[in-house]
C-alpha cells in the first residue's frame, strides 16, 4: 500500500548538536546488541549498524561500551580499550559509508553487575551496603566510593571518551540513567551520602556533572556529548518528572549538547523503560541462569502495565518546558503521528528502539512513502534475545547470524 511520504516533515531536516550535524533526525537508540565477545564488537554489530544506517537514520548508538573492564556490566559487553579501536573502527567505517553518524553509549555499571567476583575487585556506587543485584553474583555488598574512586572514574570517562574518538564516533552519550553507576549517584534510592555527592538534588549531580564536564573539556569540541538519563525513575521514592526537569536544568547548564529522555531503573521499575510488563506467554529463557533468576524476581514485583504509544510524553513535556538545549524523546514512537507530534510539541530529536530491531529501514519507509506504522507489537521478547547466540534481534524477522557473532569485527 502506498501512502504519502513524510520526506517534508520537521524529522528530516538536519539537527546540529555541539561540532555535529546529522542528516535527520531520527537515532537509533542503544540496546543492548548482544554482539560483543570478550570486550570487542563482533560482526554481527558491523552488520546490526550497516543495516540501520543504510535504513537511513541520522545517527546510529552503539550500546554498552564499558569505559573499564571494573565497570562491565556483563562479562562480554565492550571495554574501551586501546586493543579495541581497530574492531569499533569496522563498526564506525560501516555506518558512516552510508552518511550516517556513529554515536558510543559509554558507562560503568556501578554496583548493578553481573560479573563474578574473580572478573572484577570490587562493585563500587555512591554508597556501600548491601548490594541487591550481588545477590545473583555473589557480590553480596556494594563499596561507596572515595574521593580517589570519584576521580579515577571520572577519569576512565574522559580516556573512554578519547578511545571513541579515536575510533571515528561522531558522538558520545554518558548513560545517566537506568541504574548505572552515574544514576547510582542521582538516585535517592541508591545515593545515600552525607557529603558534597549526596543529599540534595544538587549534591546528588555533583558527580555527573563532574564527569561530563571533564568529558566536554576533553573531546567536545570534536564530539557531540549527550546524557541518555531517566526522567522519572518510576517507583515510590526515587526520582519524578520534577526532578526529572531540574536534572535537566543542570546538565542543560554544564554544557551538555542534548538530552535523550529515557526513564526507569533496570531493578526497580523496567516497565517505566519499556511502557510494559513482558507478557508471561512472552518470557524467553536465556542460556543464563543468573539472568533467568534476575527475569523471574522482576517479573513477580512488578505490576502489569499495558503499552500505549508515547508513553513518557507527558513527563517529557516537563523536561521540554524547563530547558532550551536539543532534546531527543525516546519511549514508544512508533508511529509517523507520533513523530510529527513530537516535532510539533518541539522536540529535536526522535530516538527509536524496538521499531528499529523490528525495521531497521523504517527510517526509509517512511521518507519514501510506503509505511507509516511500525509492525512492532512491543511484545519485548527481543530483550531476551540479547542472550542467544545470534545476539539482539526482533523475533518477527530472522535471528542475528551466531557464526558473525562469534568473530570479532576486525578478524
Ligand atoms: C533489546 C533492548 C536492549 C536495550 N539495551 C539498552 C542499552 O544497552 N542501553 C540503554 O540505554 N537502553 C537500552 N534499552 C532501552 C532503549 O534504549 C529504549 O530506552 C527503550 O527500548 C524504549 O524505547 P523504544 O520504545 O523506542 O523501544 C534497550 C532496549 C531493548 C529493547
Ligand atoms: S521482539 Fe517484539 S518488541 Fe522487540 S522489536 Fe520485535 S515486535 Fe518489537
Amino acid at each position: 500500500m502506498h501512502v504519502p511520504a513524510a520526506a517534508d516533515s520537521t524529522a528530516f531536516q538536519p539537527l546540529t548538536l555541539g561540532p555535529l550535524t546529522l542528516r535527520n533526525r531520527f537515532i537509533k537508540a542503544a540496546t543492548n546488541e548482544g554482539a560483543s565477545r570478550g570486550g570487542l564488537p563482533t560482526k554481527q554489530m558491523v552488520r546490526l549498524h550497516e543495516s540501520l544506517a543504510a535504513g537511513g537514520v541520522g545517527m546510529t548508538t552503539v550500546a554498552y561500551c564499558s569505559v573499564s573492564a571494573d565497570g562491565r556490566t556483563l562479562p562480554d559487553q565492550i571495554v574501551l580499550a586501546p586493543d579495541t579501536l581497530v574492531h569499533l573502527r569496522r563498526v564506525v567505517e560501516a555506518v558512516q559509508r552510508h552518511g550516517a553518524a556513529a554515536s558510543a553509549q559509554i558507562t560503568h555499571g556501578g554496583c548493578f553487575t553481573f560479573l563474578p567476583p574473580q572478573q572484577t575487585a570490587r562493585p563500587l556506587s555512591a554508597s556501600g551496603g548491601f548490594n541487591k543485584v550481588g545477590v545473583m553474583s555473589g557480590m553480596w555488598r556494594k563499596q561507596a566510593m572515595s574521593e580517589a574512586d570519584l576521580q579515577q572514574v571520572a577519569s576512565e570517562f574522559v580516556r573512554g571518551a578519547r578511545l571513541a574518538r579515536e575510533a571515528g564516533f561522531n558522538a558520545v552519550e554518558l548513560h545517566m540513567g537506568h541504574g548505572y553507576l552515574l544514576s547510582q549517584f542521582i538516585s535517592p534510592l541508591y545515593n545515600k551520602r552525607h557529603d558534597q555527592y549526596g543529599g540534595s538534588l544538587e549534591n546528588r549531580l555533583r558527580f555527573p556533572r563532574l564527569v561530563l564536564r571533564q568529558v566536554l573539556d576533553a573531546v567536545g569540541k570534536d564530539l557531540a556529548v549527550l546524557c541518555k538519563y531517566s526522567i522519572t525513575e518510576g517507583v515510590r521514592g526515587g526520582n519524578n518528572g520534577e526532578d526529572g526537569a531540574a536534572i535537566a536544568r543542570m546538565l542543560e547548564a554544564e554544557g551538555a549538547h542534548m538530552l535523550v529522555l529515557s526513564a526507569g531503573m533496570n531493578v526497580e521499575s523496567t516497565s517505566t523503560t519499556f511502557g510494559s510488563t513482558f507478557p508471561k506467554e512472552n518470557r524467553v529463557k536465556t542460556g543464563n541462569a543468573l539472568v533467568n533468576a534476575a527475569m523471574f524476581l522482576k517479573n513477580l514485583s512488578e505490576p502489569t502495565i499495558a503499552f500505549r504509544e508515547l508513553y513518557l510524553l507527558e513527563q517529557a513535556r516537563l523536561v521540554r518546558a524547563a530547558v532550551k538545549l536539543p532534546l531527543a524523546y525516546i519511549g514508544g514512537v512508533k508511529s509517523l503521528d507520533g513523530i510529527e507530534q513530537l516535532m510539533h510539541e518541539g522536540f529535536d530529536a526522535v530516538a527509536l528502539g524496538r521499531v528499529l530491531l523490528a525495521e531497521p529501514d523504517y527510517v526509509n519507509k517512511l521518507h519514501s512513502g510506503t509505511s507509516r506504522d511500525s509492525i512492532c507489537t512491543a511484545c519485548n521478547r527481543c530483550v531476551a534475545m540479547m542472550y542467544t547466540p545470534g545476539g539482539t534481534s526482533c523475533v518477527l524477522g530472522a535471528p542475528g547470524d551466531a557464526l558473525l557473532n562469534s568473530q570479532a569485527a576486525a578478524s
